[in-house]
């Protein structure tokens, strides 16, 4: 990313100087009370400076060598929503771990667990908006989620960059089909971004080269005799994440749905767990909660859901 024009600099700068009852409350008090950011500090200055910059704004004097840049490690817009979880595993285990550039090198072997947490309390500090704990949420595992054939991260790019779902699951609205999206789609970002020197992004580039869609693992499935649509689900406003979880919190996407022995014995013996997702016990109850409480014309009738 290029340096922004100066007016542009002075206008921000302007702005903070016009809105000071906005900027100013706690601002300076933390950072140099707390001991962890303190400590995190000296050893952001040993590690992590020559890359991401004195400031961690990501110019420090090694990062022209980077097709991908270091992070801006001071835009909270980005940095706040990813949970401490993410930040440790990028530190320790380097960007790789989370999809990234190898560019991003792991300090497990330099740093202690506890010197990391230090280091991710200093990079807190220098998020700007403010970071606060509430705002980090938290990564969500779905045991069984199935190894794709790319590390694409949901995480990424639904939770940090905010990229609307039907960006890319773009037949929500208006079929039965969610729809992946097709390799073009992705080279429309990654024709650029990661192209250099990120392997998970280079793999994109070779499906591309070799006209082949992208083999992903389908995780959401009901069986070949229902039926179910996506778009009066949609068009009626129930949100994706109602029943396919929290997938922008997802590095990898996975469900637990369907039929399975250990519920149906958890019912005989009267517990009475709620349905699992994607049965039929699940559609049924929605559509009667649905009807009842929104007005909903869900169908309950078999041939609806069987043709
Ligand atoms: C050799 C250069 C280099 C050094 C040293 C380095 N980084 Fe990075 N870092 C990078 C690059 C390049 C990226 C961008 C990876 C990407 O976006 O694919 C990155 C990304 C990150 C990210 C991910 C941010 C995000 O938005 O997801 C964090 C956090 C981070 N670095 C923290 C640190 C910390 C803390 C240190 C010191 C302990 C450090 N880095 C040292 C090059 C470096
Ligand atoms: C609207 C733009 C956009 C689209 C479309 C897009 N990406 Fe990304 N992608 C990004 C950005 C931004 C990053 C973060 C790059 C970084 O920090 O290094 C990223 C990172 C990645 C990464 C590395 C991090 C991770 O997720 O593991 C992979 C792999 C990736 N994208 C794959 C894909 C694939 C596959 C598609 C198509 C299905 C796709 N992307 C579509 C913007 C996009
Ligand atoms: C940049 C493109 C992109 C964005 C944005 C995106 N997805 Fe996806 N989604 C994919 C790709 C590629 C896959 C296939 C690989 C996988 O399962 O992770 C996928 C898979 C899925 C699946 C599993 C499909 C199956 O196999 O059953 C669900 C559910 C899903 N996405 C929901 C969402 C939701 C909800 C959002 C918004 C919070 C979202 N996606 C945002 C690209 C995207
Ligand atoms: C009422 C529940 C429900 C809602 C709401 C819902 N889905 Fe689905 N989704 C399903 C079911 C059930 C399947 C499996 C369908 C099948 O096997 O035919 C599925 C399958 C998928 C798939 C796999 C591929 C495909 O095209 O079917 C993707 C991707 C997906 N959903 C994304 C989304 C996104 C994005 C949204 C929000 C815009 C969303 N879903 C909203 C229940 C839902
Ligand atoms: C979270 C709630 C919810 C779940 C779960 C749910 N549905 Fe629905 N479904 C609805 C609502 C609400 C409507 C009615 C929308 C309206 O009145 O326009 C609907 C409508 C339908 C319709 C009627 C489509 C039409 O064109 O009239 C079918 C078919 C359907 N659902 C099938 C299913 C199947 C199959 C499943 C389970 C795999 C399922 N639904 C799970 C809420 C749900
Ligand atoms: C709202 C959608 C919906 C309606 C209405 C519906 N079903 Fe189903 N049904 C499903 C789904 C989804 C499955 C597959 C998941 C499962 O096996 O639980 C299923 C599975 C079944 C199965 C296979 C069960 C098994 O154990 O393998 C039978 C038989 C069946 N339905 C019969 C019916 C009959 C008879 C009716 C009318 C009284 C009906 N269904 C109404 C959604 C529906």
């Amino acid at each position: 990313m290029g340096r922004r024009p100066l007016g542009f600099r002075l206008a921000l700068g302007l702005s903070a100087l016009l809105i000071p009852s906005l900027a100013a409350p706690g601002r300076a008090a933390a950072p140099a009370q707390n001991p962890d950011v303190k400590a995190g500090q000296a050893l952001y200055v040993t590690h992590c400076a020559a890359c991401h910059g004195n400031a961690g704004r990501g110019d420090g004097p090694s990062a022209a060598g980077f097709a991908t840049k270091p992070a801006d490690l001071t835009d909270g817009r980005l940095l706040n929503v990813l949970p401490d979880e993410f930040l440790l595993s990028v530190i320790r285990r380097g960007g790789p771990s989370e999809g990234l550039s190898p560019g991003m090198p792991g300090f497990a072997a330099y740093l202690s667990e506890t010197q990391t947490r230090q280091v991710v309390a200093y990079v807190r500090s220098l998020a700007s908006p403010r970071w606060q704990p509430a705002m980090a949420r938290p990564v969500v595992t779905v045991p069984g989620a199935p190894a794709q054939p790319i590390f694409f991260s949901h995480l990424i790019h639904a939770g940090k960059y905010t990229i609307a779902c039907q960006y890319c699951h773009t037949e929500a609205r208006r079929s039965e089909y969610a729809g992946l999206p097709s390799v073009e789609r992705c080279m429309g970002c990654h024709k650029i971004i990661g192209a250099q020197d990120n392997p998970e992004i280079g793999k994109i580039h070779e499906y591309w080269r070799r006209g082949l869609a992208i083999p992903w693992v389908r995780v959401f499935k009901v069986p070949e005799f229902t039926y179910f649509p996506h778009k009066p689900h949609v068009r009626f406003g129930v949100e994706c994440q109602t029943c396919h979880g929290p997938i922008e919190r997802m590095r990898v996407v996975g469900g637990v749905t369907g039929p399975s022995l250990a519920h149906d014995l958890a019912n005989l013996v009267g517990l009475k767990p709620p349905p699992r997702p994607l049965t039929m016990g699940w559609c049924v109850d929605c559509h009667r909660a649905q009807n009842a409480a929104r007005r909903a014309q869900a169908p309950l009738d078999c041939v609806a859901c069987h043709h």
